[in-house]
């Protein structure tokens, strides 16, 4: 479903690139776990698959979608894709909420810019979503200072999944909550997975984390991916000394 070959990627007046050489596949139904410390380029590549990077930046090598190149595509044919193809659970989802709007505004708003969908239908359709990321369908009328992180997080996902993308890149869903509510977040994201078809691309610095529900690892360094693997065999027998050390530091 999706192929990066060898992924180059320069910020805008930056002299060194933050993708360098970056190659893997992501087959269909499957989820990848992209691990790694904190400025290894993880977002990064999450941005360029949505073909949202600053202005200015470089890069170079491809990434197919489906066969078709995104890194080539114009901007109204990437917009297409956005959202309906392939939909992003943003780092710090939690504060990419406006303060002044309802969630249920939030996601009507993505069904009408992106479906065309509204009244009674959006406003439905909105509250199906929050029942389908397990929280309760009043919350619609809520504003986001007036859930829990948790709840956030969850509402993040039911906007990214608005317009039933079929690939579902999730960057950090999970990090700044508590183990109990990770856990309820990452096991909402594997019934999703199951349950509507989805292929997921998990991004997080916490290996274990990954490992407990990712078919695949794929570990960066430095803007380089350093090993791939999958997480029984690459937490038992790290090839790579920085892999390593990443399972080191958690025994
Ligand atoms: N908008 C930007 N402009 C210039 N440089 C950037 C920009 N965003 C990120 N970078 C740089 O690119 C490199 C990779 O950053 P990136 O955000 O992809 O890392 P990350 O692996 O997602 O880290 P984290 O775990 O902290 O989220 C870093 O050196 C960072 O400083
Ligand atoms: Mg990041």
């Amino acid at each position: 479903m999706l192929e990066i070959r060898d992924l180059h990627i320069a910020y805008p007046k930056s002299a060194s690139e933050a993708v360098r050489g970056v190659s893997f596949d992501l087959s269909h139904g499957r989820m990848a776990g992209l691990v790694g410390e904190s400025g290894s380029g993880k977002t990064t590549i999450v941005t360029a698959v949505l073909g949202l990077l600053p202005e200015g930046s470089r890069g170079s090598g491809a990434i197919l979608f489906e066969g078709r190149n995104l890194l080539a595509l114009p901007e109204d044919e990437l917009r297409r894709l956005r959202w309906k193809e392939i939909a992003l659970v943003p780092q710090g989802a939690q504060n990419s909420f406006t303060p002044v709007k309802t969630i249920g505004s939030h996601i009507e708003e993505v069904l009408r810019v992106h479906l065309g969908v509204t009244g009674e239908t959006a406003r439905s359709r909105a509250a199906e979503l929050l029942e389908q990321v397990e929280l309760d369908a009043r919350i619609v009328k809520r504003y986001p200072h007036e859930l829990s992180g948790g709840q956030k997080q969850r509402a993040a996902i039911a906007l990214a999944l608005a317009c039933e993308p079929r690939l579902l890149l999730a960057d950090e869903p999970t990090t700044a909550l508590d183990v109990i509510t990770q856990a309820g977040v990452l096991k909402l994201l594997m019934r999703l997975k199951a349950e509507r078809d989805l292929t997921v691309l998990l991004v997080t610095h916490d290996l274990p984390l990954a490992a407990s529900v990712c078919d695949e690892l794929l570990v960066m360094k430095d803007g380089e991916l350093v090993e791939r693997g999958a997480p029984r065999k690459l937490i038992h027998s790290p090839e790579q000394p920085y892999t390593r050390r990443l399972v080191e530091a958690i025994l």
